[in-house]
């Protein structure tokens, strides 16, 4: 049994399983027209969902300004309404767009953006604080960064936040932030096919939760394999940081799914299902790890709320995998 979880040195206890809203945003692109949306959503269903997650225990909710250009945090809030204080709420910020287009215009790494973009996410989650705000903006400059850590702390004195990370894969940026006392996560890339070692260890030493993104390796761990993607799913056409996904555009990538089908066993002992599996080693791979999967339909939100009754991984199961996958 995994229930709840500590988010680093914020001392908020959180559901083990956090919620990710990216897909909820809906369909949205960049300028020069890649998707980089799940494509058509049918938001009641997403509403539906997040109220059926709040009711399986779900405390925690990931989001961002940009997904969907506004439209996920909208989503949320409306899905949240009067449970908003049930919950740990997360957003990011960074990514300049254009909801009228639902297109991402750029980027602002400056703290005077910083503190409109955070205005215009209270506004559309429909609350007057957040409580861990993430800078979204991954390579961002280390310099920069830290000016962006110090205009947060303000944020907190101003008890418009309360807490923050840096959504980022390089240990040496979330160390930038983690200087600040009130930076208490790191958003990562993290799944049985993605360890993230440096980033773990910084988070343990460091007392930093780590905000595990693409837990299900973007559907491939839930059991997504061949099969046509829509033209509006970022999947169909992913860019060079997305893995799993061939290029052309004809689904999974197949060594991916080698991979996948050599631990599926061990994944899925105990009753488990494939995506309750892959949370499960997430649980099992460090204490300080918060997985967030996506989600777009009732039936994602309890399979995946459900991960939590059965438990994390053993040591000898997560020891067998690594062998298995050649680590
Ligand atoms: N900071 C960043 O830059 C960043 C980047 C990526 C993600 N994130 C965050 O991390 C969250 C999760 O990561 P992710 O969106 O990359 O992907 P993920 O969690 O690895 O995969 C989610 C997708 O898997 C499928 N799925 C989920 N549960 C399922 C189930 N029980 N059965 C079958 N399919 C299931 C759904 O897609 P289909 O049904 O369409 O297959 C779902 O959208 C995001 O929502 C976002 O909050 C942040």
């Amino acid at each position: 049994m995994t229930t709840q979880r500590t988010l680093g040195r914020s001392g908020a206890e959180v559901s083990a399983l956090g919620f990710g809203c990216w897909a909820i945003g809906g369909e949205h692109r960049t300028a020069d027209g890649q998707p980089v949306g799940w494509g058509r959503v049918d938001d009641d269903e997403s509403v539906r969902a997040v109220r059926r997650a709040l009711d399986l225990g779900v405390t925690f909710f990931d989001t961002a300004d940009c997904y969907g250009t506004g439209h996920s945090e909208e989503i949320l809030g409306r899905a949240l309404g009067k449970r908003r204080d049930e919950v740990v709420l997360a957003t990011k910020w960074g990514n300049v767009f254009d909801p009228d287009t639902r297109t991402l215009t750029g980027t602002d790494d400056t703290p005077e953006y910083a503190r409109r973009a955070l205005t215009a996410s209270l506004r559309r989650l429909g609350t007057d604080h957040i409580d861990l705000y993430q800078l979204h903006l991954a390579a961002a400059d280390p310099a920069r960064a830290a000016e962006l850590r110090d205009a947060c702390e303000e944020f907190v004195r101003e008890g418009l936040i309360g807490a923050y990370g840096w959504s980022t894969d390089d240990p040496a940026r979330a160390a930038v932030f983690a200087e600040g006392p009130h930076c208490t996560a790191v958003q990562h890339a993290l799944n049985v096919l993605q360890d993230a070692p440096a980033l773990l260890e910084l988070c343990e030493r460091l007392e930093l939760a780590s905000v595990a993104r693409s837990p299900l390796a973007m559907g491939l761990l839930a059991g997504r394999r061949g099969g046509a993607l829509e033209a509006g799913d970022i999947r169909s056409r992913p860019p060079a940081w997305l893995p799993g996904y061939a290029d052309d555009g004809s689904g999974a990538d197949p060594r991916w799914l080698a991979r996948i089908d050599a631990v599926r066993e061990v994944l899925t002992s105990g009753g488990r299902t494939l995506a309750q599996g892959a949370l499960a080693w997430l649980w099992a791979r460090s204490p300080r790890t918060v997985p967030i999967p996506g989600f777009r339909t009732v039936a994602q939100a309890e399979e995946n709320a459900g991960a939590m009754a059965k438990g994390p991984l053993t040591a000898a199961q997560l020891a067998e995998i690594d062998r298995l996958l050649d680590r």
